[in-house]
């Protein structure tokens, strides 16, 4: 942290992460000023900030770097086509940044990413939450004490049906021009890092993805939709586990998905109630009592703040949360914990190896220079 007082802070993207994930987390600190709030859209920016008590809104971000006065930190929930060019202005201005994920739109952007970070010596965070989920955490501590002996296989399934509405118009998480991707990057970033982060590195990846619906509404026509809406991959560890992955985003979810983990003396899961989003369990089995326990559980009490409404944020609000809180404590003791820019350049790597494979129909090495 630069200065003394509070740290400040802006938030550019007034969308939907930005003013239900990120902004309610900040802005009821009393050691952070949200200093700032960007979006192009005028309207809603305008009401984030009349909500939130933000003294300063700006339609571009440029604008408000050259204007705000002393900045400490950054927090950026835009699209992905935009992060790289974003990343390096807050850098060079001094802030520290947390970058919603994927940390880029190429490998190549995300390389630059974390070598201007480290120029600056600034904390540099991702969006990763699923890692400040108390039942991950407590799933990868586990097997990082070998209670499952060694990794062999890492199972992902993430699946919703958010965008399962054929006539829900197109949104910029389906044009390949902004996302590099569909869901595979939308949400197959967070099971890469999942399984970098339990498993270590993956070497090489096989793809296939599917468009479930091929047109969306767009500025009054139909125009056809370039990324997938489901799709799946095997990928190898360099330790000779297999990781499987599953990502929709346009079926309906029965029976849950999550996270499972099995190793040489036994396996875990992590299960996260997909409707209510309240309430996640880890489940153990091993050679010796292979009869499936709750080894632990995370209710917390509703809260109407996050857990009302058809679609919830539950627990995915309870772990932003923790990884914005963090964010302050990182920039308060000059250290960098854990999801960084590297570890967004990791999973960078991983899609990239899935894109090419999509594109190619073939398995490909991830390119680890
Ligand atoms: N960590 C998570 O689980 C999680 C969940 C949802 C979204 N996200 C990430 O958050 C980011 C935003 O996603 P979203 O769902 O809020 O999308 P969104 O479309 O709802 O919001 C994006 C906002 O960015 C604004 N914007 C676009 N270009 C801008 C620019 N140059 N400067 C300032 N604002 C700009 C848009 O007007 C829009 O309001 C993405 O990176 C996404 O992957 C992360």
């Amino acid at each position: 942290m630069t200065g003394t007082g509070g740290i400040r802070l802006a938030v550019i993207g007034a969308g939907s992460w930005g003013t239900r994930a990120h902004l309610p987390n900040f802005a009821k600190r009393p050691d952070v000023e949200v200093t700032a709030l960007v979006d192009p859209r005028r309207e809603a920016v305008e009401a984030a900030a009349q909500q939130y008590g933000v003294r300063h809104i700006y339609t571009d971000a440029e604008q408000m770097f050259q204007e705000v006065g002393r900045l400490d930190a950054v927090v950026l929930a835009t699209p992905t086509d935009t992060h790289c060019r974003l990343v390096r202005a807050a850098v060079q201005r001094g802030a520290h940044v947390l970058c919603e994920k994927p940390l880029a739109y190429t490998v190549t952007e995300a390389r630059e990413m974390v070598d201007a970070l480290h120029a600056a010596n600034r904390v540099g965070k991702v969006g990763f939450l699923f890692r400040y989920s108390p039942v991950v955490e407590r799933m990868r501590q586990l097997v990082r004490d070998g209670y499952i002996g060694d990794v062999q296989l890492f199972e992902s399934i993430v699946l919703n049906a958010q965008f399962m509405n054929p006539t829900a118009p197109l949104h910029w998480k389906m044009q390949r021009a902004r996302a590099n991707g569909g869901v595979f990057v939308e949400y197959g970033v967070h099971s890469i890092d999942l399984a970098l982060w339990f498993g270590g590195p993956i070497t090489s990846v096989v793809a296939h993805g599917a468009t479930l619906v091929p047109a969306r509404h767009h500025d009054g026509t139909n125009v056809p939709v370039d990324v997938d809406d489901v799709s799946s991959w095997i990928a190898t560890y360099a330790s000779g586990a297999e990781g499987v992955f599953r990502t929709g985003w346009a079926s309906l979810p029965v029976g849950g998905g999550g996270l499972r983990v099995y190793g040489t003396k036994g396996s875990l899961a992590w299960h996260l109630d997909p409707t209510t989003r309240r309430s996640e369990r880890l489940l153990v089995a091993t050679v010796e009592h292979p009869e499936p326990r709750v080894e632990f559980e995370f209710a917390p009490p509703y809260d109407p703040a996050t857990d009302a409404g058809i679609h919830p944020l539950g627990l995915l609000a309870r772990y932003n949360a923790r990884l914005d809180a963090s964010f302050v404590d990182d920039i308060r003791e000059g250290r960098t914990s854990g999801p960084t820019f590297d570890d967004g350049l990791a999973a960078q790597r991983v899609l990239a190896a899935i894109r090419t494979s999509l594109d190619e129909r073939r398995w490909v090495d991830v390119d680890e220079t």
